[in-house]
């Protein structure tokens, strides 16, 4: 088989074999195959796009191009939940001890990652003590005996993906939906998962800025899912705006803790909620969406996801007494109110440019070497839709520097107040 032919024949429209996409992952992750050939290919894609089969070829290509992770010696089904990415999303952090309340075992391999807050890891880490320094072992015997455990990413997991998306990155081909879906759902189906609740964003702070977009990826994702033997849905959920009130990483674990109990803000809540009851339906632990939702809804009430995040905190060598007493979180030294300028609605608050707000607060890595500062970070105080008067506050910057003046002149530039704000829609389709 030669290369050149393969760039050829999809350069033309045709359909590449099982056999012809495994030697193409194979090459380039061995370095038999030049990255020259493989952005040809990659722009042929771009132009002339795969079928729904060459798709589900090319990412089990890609999850065998490295280890993948065995979690058969975990009991029940794995559901694992991923989200194509936003600002302040605390679902991971909520629907964890929410579902493994309900018997779900959650065993989840996290990332640190870039981005304007931390990852799911960094969150967890603003908890003093808790750790994802375990052993395989650890891990499995954990989730076997309390449904719940998070360890740190490791081993050698679909190397074809990360020589492939720097390559794309540099080609101008990221914005593939063939390549985009394959490379997310490899990540997603070597890290072990059985079946997989998709959350695809879509707006402003979302790598899909559109939902028509947002909808063709997560058809995209859902067909692979499904054609690989993985049970696979799909939200579509808005994040023109940033998901709930915090943005940080301390922040978000305390609006964490609030909404395991049913008193978060209400549209993380409702995201949860619809993520939730996917999760449990996939488990195959109730009937039907809508017995999912109660049960999700009685372990918020009666306490039991909030004893699971403690037990998981204290599982991980956490202090779980941060549960009853978030003061233990890290705390910022200064808090400084952002106040409306005029009267009006909040028409809009730009999800993207607000999570760099916070970025520039220290709350995320702007590079992979930097520091993340825990404690500091942004409270929202109104969403859009808000009635707001002149002098009363937008948000509260959590900050550990005192001239944030910078931070400021962001926020104002991304906050519109109008006369009236077009409703939002928080979830757009659910995609089965
Ligand atoms: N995220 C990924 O993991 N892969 C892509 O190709 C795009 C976004
Ligand atoms: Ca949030």
């Amino acid at each position: 088989m030669r290369m050149v032919d393969l760039i050829a024949k999809k350069r033309d429209g045709k359909e590449l074999t099982t056999e012809e996409i495994n030697f193409i992952i194979e090459g380039y992750t061995n370095d038999e195959i030049p990255d020259y050939q493989v952005s040809a290919l990659a722009m042929a894609i771009f132009f002339q796009d795969m079928t729904e089969r060459e798709r589900a070829d090319l990412t089990m290509a890609i999850v065998n191009s490295g280890d993948t992770i065995d979690l058969s010696a975990i009991e029940g089904v794995k559901v694992d939940k991923h989200s194509t990415g936003g600002v302040g999303d605390t679902t991971t952090l909520v629907l964890a001890p929410l579902v493994a309340a309900l018997d779900i075992p959650v065993a989840k391999m996290s990332g640190r990652g870039l981005g304007h807050t931390g990852g799911t890891i960094d969150k967890l880490e603003a908890i003093e003590g808790f750790h994802v320094e375990i052993t395989k072992e650890e891990f499995i015997n954990l989730v076997n005996k309390d449904k719940i455990a998070v360890i740190g990413q490791s081993g050698n997991l679909t190397p074809a993906d990360k020589k492939l998306y720097a390559l794309r990155d540099v080609t101008a081909t990221v914005d593939s939906i063939a390549l985009i879906a394959s490379s997310i759902m490899s990540k997603k189906i070597a890290a072990g998962a059985d079946a997989i609740v998709l959350d695809v964003k879509t707006g402003a702070g979302a790598f899909m800025k559109t939902v028509d977009d947002a909808k063709e990826l997560a058809h995209a994702m859902v067909s692979i899912g499904n054609n690989v033997g993985r049970k696979t849905m799909a939200v579509i959920s808005d994040m023109s705006q940033p998901l709930g009130l915090a943005i940080g990483n301390a922040l978000e674990v305390k609006e964490a803790i609030d909404t395991l109990q049913g008193k978060g803000p209400k549209d993380l809540e409702e995201l949860c909620l619809a993520l939730g009851r996917q999760m449990v339906f996939l488990a195959n632990k109730a009937s039907s969406l809508e017995e999912a939702e109660e049960m999700l809804k009685e372990v918020m009430l009666n306490g039991k996801a909030l004893d699971k995040f403690k037990e998981f905190i204290t599982n991980q060598g956490g202090d779980a007494s941060v549960v009853d007493h978030p003061e233990k979180l890290p705390q910022a030294k200064y808090l400084i109110e952002v106040p409306a300028k005029v009267n009006g609605v909040v028409a809009e608050i730009v999800a993207d440019e607000i999570g760099i707000a916070a970025m520039l607060l220290g709350a995320g890595r702007a590079t992979k070497e930097s520091e993340i500062d825990l404690a500091v970070g942004i409270m929202l105080n109104k969403k859009v839709g808000d009635p707001v008067k002149a002098g009363e506050s937008l948000l509260t910057i959590h900050s550990n520097r005192e001239n944030v003046n910078d931070v400021i002149t962001k926020i104002y530039e991304n906050i519109r107040i109008g006369d009236h704000a077009e409703p939002l829609v928080l979830i757009y389709d659910i995609v089965t």
